[in-house]
This record gives C-alpha cells, structure tokens and sequence, in this order.
C-alpha cells in the first residue's frame, strides 16, 4: 500500500542516460524510463500494447521508444507512432497507447506521481535549502519495505547500539524527548540523547522549544535527512521497490568545500562512511517482521518512539483518505497507540 497522489522519488537522474530505455521496478510496478529527444525524462509502465512484450529492451528512436518485437514507436505521451507492419503510412490505432506515469525529474532526482494525473502537481518534496551544496550518492538495496527502512532512520534509541562504534558513540542510551513536530507532511525531531545517569529520560513536554533546526527530517513520503551541521546533511530516498525490497539512494551534501572538483571529493569521501553506517542498520532492519509496518501490528512504543510513531499515524491518515483517519483509527485500531500519548 502506498501513499495516493504524492510525488515519490523514486530514481537518480544520473541512472537514465539518454539514447537508452532503462527497467525499473518501483511502488510495485515493472517501469521503463527513457528520456526524449529534449531531454525531459518520461516514466511508463514496461509493456507494449501490442503483444505485452517488455519496452525496457527496445531502443530510443527519434525520441520515441521502440519496442523490440515487432518494432512498434510510442512517442513521450505513450501514443502510437509507427506499427511498422501496417506501413509508414499506415494506420496506427489509438487502442495502442501505452501507460505513462506523470514524472518530474528536479534536484537530481526522478520522481513518480502515486495517483490520478492532476491539472496542477504539488512541488517534490525535497530539502530546498541545499541547493549550493555539493553531494555525492551510493545506493544500496535491502531486503526491506520501505517503511521499515524509514522507521530506523527516525529511530533515535538503537544508535547506542547498531552504531556503537559510529554515529552512536559515547553510550547516549538515555532518549530524552525527542521533541517532534508534524506539519504538512514534514516531520522533523530534535535529538536529545544523553548518558544514563539515573534520572528518568525527559518527555516531550518536559524540553524546552528548540531554537535550532531539527536534527531529523522526513518529508512524505520517502524523503529522509539528517542535519548533522550548517554545512553537512544526509539525505535518504527510500525508493520502494515493492512489498519486500527498497532501494536506498544515500546522500552526502555538504558545503564546506565547494570548489568544483575537490567539493565532489569530500562528499563522495564523507559518503563512503555513510555507506558503512547504512550497513549497519541493514541486517537488523532486514530482520524486523512483519515487512510492512503499521500501527497495529502488535508492536509497541516507549515515548522515545514518538518519531516513528508519527510517521506511522501520519501515513495511515495520508492512505486512507484526511478526514476519516483519526476516527477510522480509534474505531478499527484500539491498541493503536497514539502518539501524542506517548509524549503525555
Ligand atoms: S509486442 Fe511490442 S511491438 Fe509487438
Ligand atoms: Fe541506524
């Protein structure tokens, strides 16, 4: 199940070289994505009308994408343009028309509309103010749903312990807070880890307002970033693959040096840590079942989950629709914890 009419990113821009249609597989759905004769980048489900033969091996031709089979041309909006056998002149019925995806392509990333084509699409829902940053990526595939995937990035009491001897050094196994928030689809927490010392962990309420940005971010419904300083930031697309695997594109950002070349190099250099740090969330994460969190999988949150427990709600209301969640939630799901509770 996933999110409706939300732009998901679901690709790197740097994947989709032109001249070639390339297979992906994303929200469970076989997709070819190619780009047009101006570049623009078209994202269509991976089967010709014709004789339902796979579009991925075909080639791009004059900005159409032909399939390799009997040679069929579609150009970027999925119609028809050749059926070689019927003749250049040929006719070319409308019945063959292929599924186009409404796509966006936009800070390196392509992204996937999840619903309906509208006359008016929301911005992608990206960071916006790393735009004179430098990043470098790597990607990585777990055997994981991806809200399993985002559940851990949002997770602030397992770093004492997945990352011992990384990002949670230093035996902060106490979870104050985190202080939280959740406003238009973007959640941000404030980590406040310390030592254990004795005292009980502050909630929520007991913290002050922070008066700095958060540390954590997660904007629906795949975009994921840690802000570890003003001038370095991590940020996750979790590309859902299908029920069982998501694909990881993990980012470096940062702009302490930004000179071309050698700004690329510390990222791809501060990257290669992050790639050790995401390896060490992987089995643990691969290990969770069921595959597909929710709210009412018989799992249960201490208030040091309160991250977690937010994107959960926040997801069911987006699936099943604003209105009706809250009370769909109390009605069908009394062991639902609600989050706000957990804070209480
Ligand atoms: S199956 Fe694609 S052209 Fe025949
Ligand atoms: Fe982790």
């Amino acid at each position: 199940m996933y999110i409706p009419n939300v732009w998901y990113a679901i690709a790197d821009s740097n994947e989709v070289k032109p001249g070639k249609p390339y297979a992906f597989k994303r929200l469970g759905h076989e997709l070819v994505l190619w780009r047009d004769q101006e570049n623009r980048i078209v994202v269509m489900h991976d089967r010709c009308p014709h004789r339902s033969a796979k579009l991925s091996p075909g080639k791009i031709i004059n900005g159409n994408i032909q399939c390799h089979f009997h040679g069929f041309q579609y150009n970027r909006d999925g119609g028809c343009e050749l059926i070689p056998a019927n003749g250049r002149s040929g006719p070319r019925p409308k019945v063959f028309q292929c599924g186009v995806i409404p796509s966006h392509e936009a800070y390196g990333l392509i992204w996937m509309w999840n619903g309906e084509p509208q006359a008016e699409y929301p911005p992608v829902p990206f960071f916006d103010d790393l735009d004179d940053y430098v990043y470098a990526t790597f990607q990585t595939t777990w055997n994981a749903h991806y809200t399993r995937s985002l559940e851990g990035l949002l997770d602030v009491s397992h770093l004492p312990f997945v990352h011992a001897n990384t990002i949670g050094r230093g035996n902060l196994t106490l979870v104050n807070g985190p202080y939280t928030t959740l406003q238009d689809n973007e959640l941000r927490a404030w980590m406040s880890n310390q030592p254990d010392v004795g005292l009980p962990a502050l909630k929520p309420t007991q913290l002050p307002p922070p008066n700095k940005p958060a540390d954590l971010w997660l904007n629906f419904p795949n975009m994921w970033r840690l802000r570890l300083t003003d001038q370095l930031s991590q940020v996750i697309a979790a590309a859902p693959i299908d029920d069982d695997y998501v694909h990881l594109y993990v980012r470096t950002y940062q702009r302490f040096v930004t000179a071309p070349v050698i700004g690329r190099l510390v990222a791809e250099m501060s990257n290669l840590f992050n790639r050790y740090v995401v390896k060490e969330d992987q089995e643990i994460i691969e290990s969770q079942s069921p595959k597909i969190s929710d709210l009412n999988i018989g799992e249960r949150f201490i208030p040091g989950d309160r991250p977690i427990a937010l994107y959960l709600q926040r997801r069911r209301e987006l699936i099943l629709g604003e209105k009706s969640a809250s009370l769909r939630l109390r009605k069908t799901q009394p062991e639902a914890i609600d989050p706000a509770q957990i804070s209480a």
